[in-house]
């Protein structure tokens, strides 16, 4: 029997490994966490993280052929493959502070493999990281390795939050990057193929060296993020002009050779990995001595903040430029439907803005709990966050004007404005005629995802406000914004 273990319990780790263990039974997968509430999660009925699907595959394989453990030298030293998944973030201070990816993590993980291990083992790099790191976990692992032999993979993990488990069950590849050019290596690589082709189609499987496996993942998501970011600066020139950001990405999406996906004009992307991931692009190329390279992606981030912005003053600019003790409903906190992640979530920057603004904000989210509301309200950016805004909200000027409840109609009530952050598919259905009605007026709507049927909510009497779309006369007639 293979056996797997996996460093790291999170929202890639766990996800990625039950389904290993579901689609392969004849391999056992332990995942292993410095974190004992995490685990204690894992190995309880309310896993850790909301993802459709996950609870099922879970309960399946737990106890059978995956295990969730604080034991993690005693897991590590009885594998084979040894997979690593532990968190990246952008570093907050030193060399670098602000776009290298901090790599403490990965190095005490390498530095325990090499410590623990007596037999050899595939060492797999499956968090995100800067190219070339392969090779600095191969000198970790070899100068401590007490003549045992390591062969280290990049096997980069493409899954999006809330669509984590089919996009498991069905990836569009698995890319596999290891030393190609020696024995050890290529059987590495076959070994790990091997896994996955007991349910991934081979064709989809690609196996390249180690530096293409691991600049592709940095190089996906920064075209993806550049995606959104180019319909999003097109959405500012289609409320400029009368055009429909929908209309416009339908039209450009029909192009083959564009695509479709991924042209939704939004308030802003966040989660965890795009920005994080295009910092750390823009930092390698810097260090490569490509400043123009860098420039070119660093707008990606800038265009985003822009939006976030902006939409920030539309809000205030519409509401005869004040908004001070105004109720400002929050529908959806979360940094995408169907998860409860809120890492680098737009609606702490929206918030943050209407806050300085001296709104009363009370926000619902189906899944994010009220104590994560607060802590992201009231964590400063850091000093290095140029980029984004660098409004401090103090923790007592969050507990005073900010109230999170329950339901979206709770939110609403008596409220002057609603913002919608996040595309949960409940706020398609709510009943805005009953909604208008417990609203002063002139009731406002901004819609930062564009979820609502506007002409609806302009027949109810909302003056409406959906990123991109035909301005409201209302609206046109307000102060220009920046
Ligand atoms: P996460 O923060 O949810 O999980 C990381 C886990 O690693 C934490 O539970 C932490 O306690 C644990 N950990 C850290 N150091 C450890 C150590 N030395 N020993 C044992 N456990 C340790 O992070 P995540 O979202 O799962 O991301 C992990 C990596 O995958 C990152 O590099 C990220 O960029 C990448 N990634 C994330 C996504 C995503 O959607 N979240 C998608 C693709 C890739
Ligand atoms: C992303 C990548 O999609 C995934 O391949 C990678 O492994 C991790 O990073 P994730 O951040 O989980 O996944 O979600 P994603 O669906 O990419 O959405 C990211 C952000 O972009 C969200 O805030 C989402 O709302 C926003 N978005 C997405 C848009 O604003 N418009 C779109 O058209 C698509």
């Amino acid at each position: 029997m293979v056996k797997i273990c996996c460093i790291g319990a999170g929202y890639v780790g766990g996800p990625t490994m039950a389904v290993i263990a579901f689609k392969c039974p004849s391999v056992e997968v332990a995942v292993v966490d410095i974190s004992v509430p995490r685990i204690t999660a894992w190995n309880s009925d309310k896993l850790p993280i909301y993802e459709p699907g996950l609870d099922e595959v879970v309960k399946k394989c737990r106890g059978t052929n995956l295990f969730f453990s604080n034991e993690i030298e005693k897991h590590v030293a009885a594998a084979d493959i040894v997979f690593v998944s532990v968190n990246t973030p952008t570093k907050t201070s030193g060399l670098g502070a602000g776009k290298a990816a901090d790599l403490t993590y990965w190095e005490s993980a390498a530095r325990m493999i090499a410590d623990v291990s007596k037999s050899s083992k595939i060492v797999v790099e499956k968090s995100t990281v800067p190219v070339k790191t392969a090779e600095a976990i191969e000198k970790i692992l070899t100068h401590n390795s007490k003549g045992i032999e390591f062969h280290v993979l990049s096997n980069p993990e493409f899954l999006a939050e809330g669509t984590a488990i089919t996009d498991l069950f069905n990836p569009d590849r698995v890319l596999i990057g290891g030393r190609e050019e020696n024995a050890g290596g290529l059987k590495a690589i076959q070994t790990l193929k091997d896994i996955y082709a007991q349910w991934v189609p081979q064709e989809r499987i690609i196996c390249t060296n180690l530096w293409s496996a691991e600049l592709s993942k940095l190089a996906a998501n920064a075209f993806l993020a550049q995606r959104i970011s180019s319909v999003n600066s097109i959405s500012a020139l289609c409320e400029a002009t009368g055009a429909n950001v929908t209309q416009v990405s339908s039209a450009v999406g029909k192009d083959s050779r564009i695509g479709s996906k991924f042209l939704n004009a939004s308030v802003g992307f966040g989660g965890s990995c795009f920005q994080k991931d295009i910092l750390n692009l823009v930092y390698i190329c810097e260090c490569n001595g490509l400043p123009e390279v860098a420039n070119y992606w660093k707008q990606v981030i800038k265009i985003n903040d822009y939006q976030k912005n902006r939409f920030v003053n539309r809000l205030v600019s519409s509401m005869f430029n004040t908004i001070s003790g105004k109720k400002i409903a929050i529908l959806g906190f979360s940094f995408k439907k169907d998860t409860g992640d809120t890492r680098e979530t737009p609606a702490i920057d929206v918030c943050k803005g209407l806050l300085n603004d001296k709104a009363q904000l009370v926000i619902y989210d189906p899944q994010v709990p009220e104590t994560q509301i607060f802590k992201d309200l009231s964590t400063p950016k850091f000093d290095w966050d140029q980029l984004g805004s660098t409004i401090q909200i103090t923790e007592d000027a969050v507990k005073q004007s900010v109230k999170v409840v329950h339901n979206a109609y709770e939110a609403t009530k008596d409220s002057h404005a609603i913002c919608i952050l996040t595309e949960w598919d409940e706020f398609k259905s709510l009943d805005y005629q009953k909604i208008y009605n417990n609203m002063p007026k002139p009731a406002y709507m901004f819609d930062g995802r564009n979820v609502v049927d506007v002409a609806k909510l302009r027949q109810i009497g909302f003056i409406v406000y959906s990123i991109g779309k035909p301005l409201d006369p209302w609206l046109k007639d307000m102060p220009a914004i920046a």
